[in-house]
């Protein structure tokens, strides 16, 4: 294939449209025991053995914590226009409450000035999933004295960056964090209780709010956002059950932690607020608030919903099935492009705020060849069919800013260790070489195809 006349037929995106990528602290850091960090969940967690495909734990990863530099350079070299990082929470206030780190507040602080010399727009999240251990181990997430500390440690980051940084994401993926850390328990706390998953999810809520205010009163110029993981809900068939529980899916799955913040309510398709069961109090519904000023989508595949009173959770009710039209990645996830457009139009249609696409991707694992190339061609083929429809989307009306690629370098891919490869660049674990992939090249020329129009 000619890649070149390939991206040159690309569809135009707006002109101030910005192409990024993304990572996490805790995936690609390493350095978990350098000045001053304290423990966090995922630390406890990886050591917990039985956790973690293979026993592996992020202590060394990519070493991004050493080689921030290098990786900025690289991006530069790609022309990448953004990126989207999250701080470590236990970098910064390493016992989750009090004493602020200077050396964890510093290294952020280089990395932003070094993206900004390189003309890179940073992109930070305040929390992608490693909650000090401290907090843990006075409740975690099932107790509001984590809303308070992170509404503590919300302000004390935009103290430190607001005059850098212009957007903010509060979370990555809440629906995430919460229900795989406290229904599944797949991720780190491995807590199993559906009692504790449904009022943690409500905290989690007024602590997204909370957090809003703080930031906004140090500079109400700031423009804060979440990221959130949704996938289209598909009915498994043409029955009423199940086109039932495909809402209740969207509801719980979906915008579970954005209807609340802009709505100051819990999604109607679930039926009235539970408020028994997620301990709901006086003045909570208004805490909750957070009138975003864009709103993140992390979108990969598709859910195909059943009705299912199984679930271990009364009100939700459903099964999620892979669908099957689609080809898988090596995580098995179903390549749906299709999905990103129908997800982008129903969250335009429904709230009417700005988008951004803050993760899109897949896991591929090739390999680099004889010449030392890794030729990931199933990885831009996944690009290019989403970004295809990300810019229907736009055509079709949806107010979308921006696009980023999950993500720059292969990582620590929690539950499932360093076996999935999500990078735009390879990571040699062993030597930590980085080798940017046929699929960094085809993201670098389409970036510089949508400069010259
Ligand atoms: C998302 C997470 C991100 C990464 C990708 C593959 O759910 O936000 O950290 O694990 O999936």
């Amino acid at each position: 294939m000619d890649e070149n006349a390939h991206v040159s037929r690309f569809p135009r995106f707006p002109p101030k449209f910005i192409w990024g990528v993304a990572g996490s602290a805790y995936q690609i850091e390493g350095g978990v025991h350098e000045h001053g960090r304290g423990e966090s969940i995922w630390d406890r967690f990886c050591h917990t053995p039985g956790r973690i495909r293979n026993g592996e734990n992020a202590d060394v990863s990519c070493d991004h914590y050493h080689l921030w530099k290098s990786d900025i350079a690289l991006m530069k070299s790609l022309g990448i226009q953004r990126y989207r990082f999250s701080l470590a929470w236990p970098r910064i206030q390493p016992l989750g409450s009090g004493a602020v780190n200077r050396h964890g507040i510093d290294f952020y602080s280089r990395i932003i000035d070094e993206l900004l010399r390189a003309g890179i727009r940073p992109l930070p999240t305040l929390y992608h999933w490693d909650l000090p251990q401290p907090l843990q181990d006075r409740g975690g997430w099932d107790s509001r004295e984590t809303a308070d500390r992170f509404a503590d440690y919300a302000a004390i980051a935009a103290r430190a960056y607001a005059d850098r940084c212009g957007h903010w994401l509060i979370y990555n993926e809440p629906s995430m964090f919460v229900n795989l850390g406290h229904l599944t328990g797949l991720h780190a706390p491995g807590i199993k209780d559906p009692a504790i998953a449904m009022r943690a999810g409500h905290i989690a809520n007024i602590a997204q709010g909370k957090s809003f205010r703080a930031m906004k009163a140090v500079s109400h110029r700031l423009r804060i956002g979440s990221a959130f993981s949704m996938s289209p809900a598909h009915p498994a068939t043409g029955s009423e059950e199940d086109r039932k529980a495909a809402e209740r899916f969207h509801a719980w799955e979906n915008v579970w932690y954005l209807e609340p913040a802009l709505r100051g309510r819990y999604p109607a398709a679930i039926g009235p607020a539970p408020e028994k069961l997620l301990d709901i109090r006086a003045g909570d519904m208004e805490q909750i608030r957070a009138p975003f000023d864009f709103i993140g989508i992390n979108n990969y595949s598709r859910a195909v919903i059943m009705h299912d009173p199984a679930f271990p959770i009364p009100f939700v009710g459903v099964r999620w099935l892979s669908g099957e039209s689609g080809s898988k990645t090596d995580v098995q996830w179903e390549v749906f492009p299709r999905g990103l457009y129908e997800i982008t139009m129903r969250i335009w249609h429904d709230y009417h705020v700005p988008i951004e696409i803050t993760e899109n991707g897949a896991a591929y694992n090739t390999p680099p060849n004889g010449e030392g190339e890794v030729p990931d061609q199933a990885r831009i083929e996944f690009y290019d069919s989403y970004i295809r429809e990300l810019a229907k989307a736009i055509a079709d009306g949806a107010d979308v800013r921006g696009y980023t690629a999950w993500s720059l370098l292969d990582n620590f891919e929690w539950t499932e260790g360093f076996t999935p490869r999500f990078g735009l660049v390879y990571i040699d674990y062993k030597t930590l070489a980085r080798i940017p992939k046929a699929s960094a090249k085809w993201y670098a020329r389409l970036i510089a195809g949508q400069k010259r129009r």
